[in-house]
This record gives structure tokens, C-alpha cells and sequence, in this order.
């Protein structure tokens, strides 16, 4: 392969850079042009391409957001948006693609290796950790730093005021960030959709601190949990122990951005490497992750299909310690 490109697709995450530039230096080192196609699949149709040398992607390691911008994109769902974009790539003489994404983009590369004799390999980005085959996403690290330091500073105030937050954390589907984010802050409780039965066991928790006098309390709720998110969750909290002043923090995308953790930047630059070693390898249609300390290759198809599993061992930990 002579000229493989790279994007950046679905939500940000911190980390997405790291993996860029690992992607470039790596393709550069083995003889490969690089090109970055900008705004993810909207890119790839539009031929939105830049050249991407090794002077390009200097100083943005510590970076979050994506210097290539990213996009969800409706044309690429339909299968006249795949041919053009596949047009756009043969044009241009791109002979492989890294793309950096979740669900959505993998779900996208998946389709398009149907139609398309073309190769592509992925890395995990995504705040959510929500994909089978990797042990921890591009972005997850930062993000559950970033949910804890926040949830930190409302325990400053929740102590002050002797007050109930409820803290409402990103994660799509999954309650990934909402579980080690909560473990992390000593949080009274965390909900997440994983687990059904935790909203009673919530109101036993109030009962208990209620009749302890406990009212600063920090409940963590991942926006996919079944309760149907902060304010409900508040709502239900309000009428049945009116004596707790209950409030609500969203956390939002403020867990989407800022400078990733060294661990991220690691993890970023290792599986942006191994996929352009898989790709001139002739791997193709697979996501690279890591699991323990191993490379492994997952087809895109299982990336998707299965998510990855809550650990029990976390949801005990929830059980005994919060
Ligand atoms: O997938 C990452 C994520 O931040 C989810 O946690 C969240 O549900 C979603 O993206 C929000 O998407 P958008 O930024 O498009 O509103």
C-alpha cells in the first residue's frame, strides 16, 4: 500500500489526536503517504482531504478534540453516499483507511466492506468504553477523570449545603463512565443501565442516611439507565423524601473534551500504530484493541453486536462500598 488515509468519526474523544499522529508517523516510517480525510464520513464523500505529514500532526499529542473534526453523518447511511465516497477514495488513489471511531463508524465501515472490496481497520474511540474486544476506548480515561473531578468539586458543596445531588453522567447505552466515575468519587449510589434493580435499592440507601441524618448524599446516574435519566430520577427522589434538598448537575460534554490522561495518550499512540502495522499487514474490516496488554483484532461485525460486560467485580464494589 502506497497512500492509506485516516479519520476521525461519530462523537470526539480525547485521545483522538494521539491516535492520528501515531497513525501518520507510523505510516510515514513504513514507506506509506498519509492523507486525513476531514469531518469523518461527510469527508470521505466530499473528497475533504488533506496531506498529513510528520510535521502536521507535531504537537497535538496532548490535544483533545480532533484536529481532522468529526461528524455524524446521515449520507454515508445510504448506499448512494457509500459510492460516492468509495469514488472519492479511488480518485484520489487511497488504497486503505484508519478510522478512528464507535459504534457508529465501525456499523458504517461494516457496510461498506459488504458493498466495497476495500480495506478498512479501526481503533476504538469513544468516551463510552462501549465496544466488545478492548478492554478500555480512546477517550474512556479521560472522560471518567474528568466525571470524577467534577463530581468531587459537587461533594464540596452537597457537604456545605447538606444537600442531594443527583449527577447525570454520559455514556449512551452503557453505564461504563457512571460506574467507575461513581466508585471513584465515593458516590451514595450509582444507577446504570446494566443493572435493573438499582433504584430500589437506591430509595433503601435514603431510607437508611435519612434516618442516620445523612443528607448530603451523591447519587451517579448514567443517562442510559432505565429510570429515564436525572430528573426523573429527582422527581421520584422529591416525592418520596421531600425532607432531602435534592438537585440535579447534567455533566454533559464537558466529559468530551480536555487534555487526555497519560494513559490515553499511550493507549491512543499504541493502537494508531498497530493499525497501520495491520493495515500494510493486510489485515482489513477490523477493529485493533487491547486486551490486558495484547493487540487483539476484532471484526468490526463483533465490535458492534457485542457490547463489552460490566465487570461484577464493580458492581459489588458498588454494593459494599457505596
Ligand atoms: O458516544 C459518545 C457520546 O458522548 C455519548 O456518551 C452521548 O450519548 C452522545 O455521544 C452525545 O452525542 P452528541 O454529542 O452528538 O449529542
Amino acid at each position: 500500500m502506497k497512500k492509506i488515509a485516516v479519520f476521525t468519526s461519530g462523537g470526539d474523544s480525547p485521545g483522538m489526536n494521539a491516535c492520528i499522529r501515531a497513525v501518520v508517523r507510523t505510516g510515514i516510517k513504513m514507506g506509506a503517504e498519509v492523507v486525513g480525510i476531514r469531518c469523518g464520513y461527510e469527508g470521505m464523500i466530499e473528497a475533504d482531504f488533506v496531506p498529513l505529514d510528520s510535521q502536521a500532526v507535531s504537537g497535538i499529542i496532548q490535544q483533545g478534540g480532533t484536529i481532522l473534526q468529526t461528524a455524524r453523518c446521515a449520507r454515508f447511511r445510504t448506499p448512494e453516499g457509500r459510492r460516492m465516497a468509495y469514488d472519492q477514495l479511488m480518485k484520489a488513489g487511497i488504497e486503505g483507511v484508519v478510522a478512528i471511531g464507535g459504534d457508529g463508524t465501525f456499523t458504517g465501515a461494516h457496510v461498506f466492506s459488504q458493498e466495497y472490496d476495500f480495506p478498512f481497520v479501526g481503533t476504538p474511540g469513544t468516551i463510552d468504553n462501549d465496544l466488545f474486544g478492548t478492554d478500555y476506548t480512546i477517550g474512556y480515561d479521560t472522560a471518567i477523570n474528568t466525571a470524577m473531578a467534577a463530581i468531587d468539586n459537587i461533594r464540596d458543596t452537597a457537604n456545605a449545603h447538606n444537600r442531594l445531588f443527583i449527577v447525570e453522567v454520559m455514556g449512551r447505552d452503557a453505564g461504563f463512565i457512571a460506574l467507575r466515575s461513581g466508585i471513584a468519587s465515593g458516590a451514595e449510589a450509582v444507577l446504570i443501565p446494566e443493572s435493573t434493580s438499582d433504584t430500589q435499592h437506591l430509595l433503601e440507601i435514603l431510607s437508611r442516611n435519612e434516618a442516620m441524618r445523612k443528607r448530603a448524599n451523591i447519587i451517579v446516574v448514567a443517562e442510559g439507565d432505565e429510570e429515564g435519566g436525572a430528573f426523573q430520577l429527582a422527581k421520584t427522589i422529591r416525592e418520596r423524601f421531600p425532607i432531602f434538598e435534592t438537585k440535579v448537575t447534567i455533566l454533559g460534554h464537558v466529559q468530551r473534551g480536555g487534555r487526555p490522561t497519560c494513559s490515553e495518550r499511550v493507549l491512543a499512540s499504541r493502537l494508531g500504530m498497530e493499525a497501520v502495522k495491520a493495515l500494510l499487514d493486510g489485515r482489513r474490516n477490523v477493529m485493533i484493541g487491547q486486551v490486558h496488554k495484547d493487540i487483539t483484532y476484532i471484526p468490526f461485525e463483533q465490535a458492534i453486536k457485542h457490547h463489552q460486560r460490566v465487570n461484577p467485580g464493580l458492581l459489588e464494589m458498588v454494593e459494599m462500598l457505596c
